[in-house]
């Protein structure tokens, strides 16, 4: 019996300010594969939420002026309130500062005092608050008079404190042999390659407490020190899973996790600290980290200074969520950075939604609507055309759960909406409307089959548009229990005689004034 229970989760977000369309991006690449394993059966635990101390978001509640578990609260409650903006179906939201959590890190670090692989000593080097991340020498450059990592661009200060320190340097071979034994542990392959250079040349022991300030979980046996915020962060994955009750049921059905969804920059901390972190605990590790690219608008990466931030939420406002959740799957090639704009989100809307699924549905519903007082008609004799358009899809759904398994996103868009173009394609070829005289039999097998079709489509675009799709589900009664991808290869399960759904229209045409 394979296992068919499913753990995702997304980077859990900073609140330091609104959430962007970084953030949006992960969050809905996350979401799309949680739903799909649920249509494929799977229990799926799909998690999310915000990553809360450190000095980073210490600093940031200063500079507004505000206490700052409040400007926390307030902030958080800003991500939450984005997982219903984005239509999300995450089965928890995790804050950092819940007690649920603060138990899970002081149980990982009591475990990793105890195997010894934590020791006291001293920091001398650069930090960077805005990654929450120490760099090496090496990882510094100097630009614009100021000291900036080589890494992300962000600027470092320098940090001389007494410091907790983990054995990082002894996990090099373990980590090294685990990325061999497990070739898809670190997706996609090109990120994996970066992450075995970085090891191979050598680790450093990690320094995991700070002593300069307040805003953290305090180590148990030594309270002048706050857990290093990744620590603590990273743990998140445990905690909502009732983690250190090992024997707790959602621990059992979910940990390992299947997949952590993050973005490149923050690959180091999930597929090298991270599996040190859990060897030295001795709790099993994830199955896959798949570091996604970076949304860039204009070519360049989003930032407030180059004033090119594209703000999901005003987005959402005036596409509408489907629409958003589409052009990212289908214009960004998920392991890779992705050019997007307001033009190219018109123009994917209009050729992809409007003018192929959309008009597919809405010319089908709107003949026979017209042509057979609203009803499924019957489904006669197949021709080879009809077994044909079937087939497409039957025939192409292990590779389909293929490329949502290896998260090949918008290889799998291509391939549905081109089933829609075809399916199109196939209504104008056949001509139903020249068969309602002549051959009404044959007409209604026509339109059962384009039917099928359209429930098929809907199904597989379901992960990626819900609203339009269930809506569409909802036109032709299919029911919760028969969207499932296994019920693809079942062609007749649309009722015949079944009165269509009213609706209105799915997807409204943008005008493009660029
Ligand atoms: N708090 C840490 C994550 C801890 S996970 C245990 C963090 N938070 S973050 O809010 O800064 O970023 C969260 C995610 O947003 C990261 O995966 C990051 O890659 C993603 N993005 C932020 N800007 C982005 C783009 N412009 N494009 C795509 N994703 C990027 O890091």
């Amino acid at each position: 019996m394979p296992n068919k229970n499913f753990y995702i989760t997304t980077p859990i977000y900073y609140p330091s300010g609104k959430p962007h369309m970084g953030h949006a991006y992960s969050s809905i690449v996350a979401d799309i594969f949680a739903r799909f394993k649920r249509l494929d059966d799977f229990n799926v635990f799909f998690l999310t939420g915000t990553d809360e101390h450190g000095l980073k978001m210490q600093r940031e509640a200063e500079k507004n002026s505000k206490e700052v578990k409040i400007f926390c609260d307030e902030l958080s409650s800003k991500f939450k309130d984005l997982t219903k903006i984005l239509n999300l179906t995450n089965d928890d939201f995790i804050r950092t500062t819940e007690k649920r959590h603060f138990k899970s890190v002081l149980d990982i670090w009591n475990r990793l005092e105890k195997s010894k692989d934590i020791y006291l000593s001293k920091y001398k080097g650069w930090y960077s608050v805005s990654d929450e991340a120490y760099y090496d020498e090496d990882e510094i450059e100097i630009k614009n008079n100021n000291k900036i990592s080589k890494v992300s661009g962000s600027k470092v200060e320098w940090v001389e404190e007494e410091s907790y320190f983990f054995k990082l340097s002894s996990w090099e071979d373990k980590l090294l042999k685990f990325y061999n034994d497990n070739p898809s542990f670190i997706l996609p392959s090109s990120r994996r390659n970066e992450v075995i250079e970085f090891v191979k040349k050598g680790l450093k022991d990690l320094s995991v407490s700070r002593t300069s300030f307040s805003w953290g979980i305090p180590v148990p046996s030594n309270s002048k020190h706050l857990i290093y915020v990744w620590l603590d962060a990273l743990t998140n994955y445990l905690s909502a899973l009732n983690f250190p009750n090992t024997s707790d049921q959602k621990y059992k059905k979910f940990w390992p996790a299947s997949i952590h969804i993050i973005g490149k920059d923050i690959l180091r901390f999930h597929a090298i600290y991270w599996p040190a972190f859990l060897m030295a605990a001795k709790i099993p590790l994830p199955k896959r980290v798949y570091g996604h690219g970076w949304i860039l608008s204009d070519d360049k990466k989003m930032s407030k200074s180059l004033g090119n931030i594209l703000d999901p939420i005003e987005i959402i406002n005036n596409f509408g969520v489907d629409q958003l959740r589409y052009y990212l799957s289908k214009e960004v090639s998920l392991g890779n950075d992705g050019n997007i704009s307001l033009k190219n989100l018109t123009n994917c809307i209009n050729n992809d939604l409007a003018n192929n699924y959309g008009n597919l549905c809405q010319r089908v519903f709107a003949y026979i609507n017209k042509n057979c007082n609203s009803k499924i008609p019957s489904c006669n004799k197949l021709e080879e055309d009809d077994k044909k358009l079937n087939n497409q899809i039957i025939e192409s759904l292990s590779e389909l759960r293929s490329l949502m398994d290896n998260q090949e996103l918008n290889q799998y868009l291509k391939k549905v909406i081109n089933f829609s173009f075809n399916a199109n394609k196939y209504f104008n070829d056949q001509k139903p409307w020249s068969l309602k005289e002549k051959n009404p039999e044959r007409m209604s097998t026509i339109l059962y089959v384009i039917l099928n079709q359209i429930r098929s489509i809907s199904v597989l675009l379901n992960p990626i548009i819900p609203k339009a799709t269930e809506k569409v589900l909802s036109i032709l009664s299919v029911g919760k229990t028969d969207m499932t991808i296994d019920s693809l290869k079942d062609t007749k399960i649309l009722k015949v005689g079944t009165i269509l759904k009213k609706s209105d229209i799915l997807f409204k045409k943008i005008e493009n004034d660029n």
